[in-house]
């Protein structure tokens, strides 16, 4: 049984969880940041082809106390990773810590890397070299007080990375959050689905993967092949398995559109990247004017806030506005809105029935769920 940790977008741990049950994880349970689970070796590369939600997937090669640089050099220094890899790959060692003791979180990562070339050299009197930028293989270190766990990333490139996005517009979400927050709207796949903001296409593309059944990493490489323990049987196996089951990619009621031509264009251009051109609606139009595209559904949108996009007196006309949008056309829908405004069910004066805390980045947002029902706009205040 090897032990792995998946690391995902804050407030989707319970959703990556639930993912990770159905792939067949054991003893698996959810931290902030992330969610630990057990399998064979072969369930870390179903994770990684199989996952919406986890930005990574690690699998642990040693947890130890420690107090000093010197433990954690040692505890390196000790691990057969001539046994895992090649003297002549890059490496790159990442290190991130929550309370550790250590005063300097860089000279650490050193050290990891200095026991890492020690130990190739003790071996073949040469090292591997470092590259941040492109590693054949990538060592991520964790501290917490009093613990230093290290493993070895299984999925190279973070796997919110499809292989499908070339372009994207201002504010683009990360793949696997735009994956959750389609789950947590409990969207079934059949009915109707839009985002009227769609920016570069992120959620309507999300959406539409899901809907044919097509894993998310069924076309991009991964960090566990460039290992020696890689059982390249099981692998090609997997993913050809994946690739079997997909659905013709007929068109289906998921729609996206936006007031800007320029980020239509790169939703188009994804969308055409990613293969589903013909399977998801692209328009060109105003959220404040269009018709909903069906008589009932599911809107899953990211609207502009004030971090990133838009000024705060455009935002104060425009959320009203939103809100009338989706009181008259709307009716019968239930809208999933991610916003880093914690008062936006306010200024669209419509109550939100759910509120789910989310970080995009180190952005802290609510997904608000909003159910738009005939008669949804609030009662005008009686004249005193
Ligand atoms: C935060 S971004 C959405 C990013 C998108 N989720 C993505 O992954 O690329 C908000 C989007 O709302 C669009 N937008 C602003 N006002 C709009 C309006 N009145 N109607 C439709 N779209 C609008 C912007 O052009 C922008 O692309």
């Amino acid at each position: 049984m090897e032990k792995f940790f998946a690391p995902c977008p804050r407030g989707l741990e319970p959703v990556l969880a639930q993912e990770l049950t159905a792939l067949g994880g054991a003893e698996i349970y959810a931290v902030d940041g992330g969610v630990h689970f057990n399998g064979a070796l072969t369930l870390g590369y179903r994770a990684n082809l199989e996952s919406r939600i986890a930005s990574r997937v690690l699998w642990r090669v040693c947890q130890t106390r420690y107090r000093n640089e010197e433990d954690v050099y040692k505890a390196a220094l000790a691990l057969p990773w001539p046994r895992w890899f090649d003297v002549e790959q890059t490496l790159r060692v990442n290190l991130t810590a929550t309370r550790s003791p250590l005063k300097s979180l860089d000279f650490t990562t050193l050290r990891i890397k200095d026991a890492v070339c020690d130990s190739f050299r003790a071996k073949f009197g040469k090292r591997p070299s470092v590259d941040t930028h492109a590693p054949d293989v990538r060592i991520h270190a964790y501290l917490d007080a009093e613990k230093l766990t290290l493993y070895l990333d299984f999925s190279g490139e973070p796997l919110f990375k499809r292989g499908w996005r070339n372009a994207t517009g201002e504010a683009p979400l990360r793949e696997n959050l735009a994956a959750g927050i389609v789950r947590l709207s409990g969207w079934d796949g059949v009915e109707a689905l839009l985002d009227p903001m769609c920016g570069s296409g992120t959620i309507a593309i999300e959406a539409a993967l899901i809907a044919l059944d097509i894993a998310p990493g069924a076309r991009r490489d991964f960090g566990f092949e460039k290992l020696k323990n890689f059982d390249r049987a099981a692998w090609e196996q997997m993913q050809a398995a994946a690739l079997a089951r997909e659905k013709p990619r007929t068109q289906l009621p998921i729609y996206g559109s936006d007031l800007y031509g320029d980020e239509l264009r790169y939703a188009r251009t994804n969308a055409e990247a990613a293969g589903l051109a013909d399977v998801i609606q692209l328009k060109q139009a105003n959220v404040l004017e269009m018709p909903a595209p069906a008589a009932s559904g599911v809107m899953v949108t990211n609207p502009p806030y004030g971090v990133r996009l838009g000024n705060a007196e455009d935002l104060a006309v425009f959320y009203p506005k939103l809100g009338d949008a989706l009181k008259q056309k709307f009716s019968g829908w239930r809208a999933y809105i991610l916003s880093g405004d914690m008062a936006l069910p306010k200024l669209i004066r419509l109550s939100a029935s759910k509120r789910t805390v989310l970080f995009n980045g180190a952005l802290e947002c609510r997904l608000f769920e909003i159910k738009v029902v005939a008669g949804s706009a609030r009662k005008p205040k009686p004249a005193v």
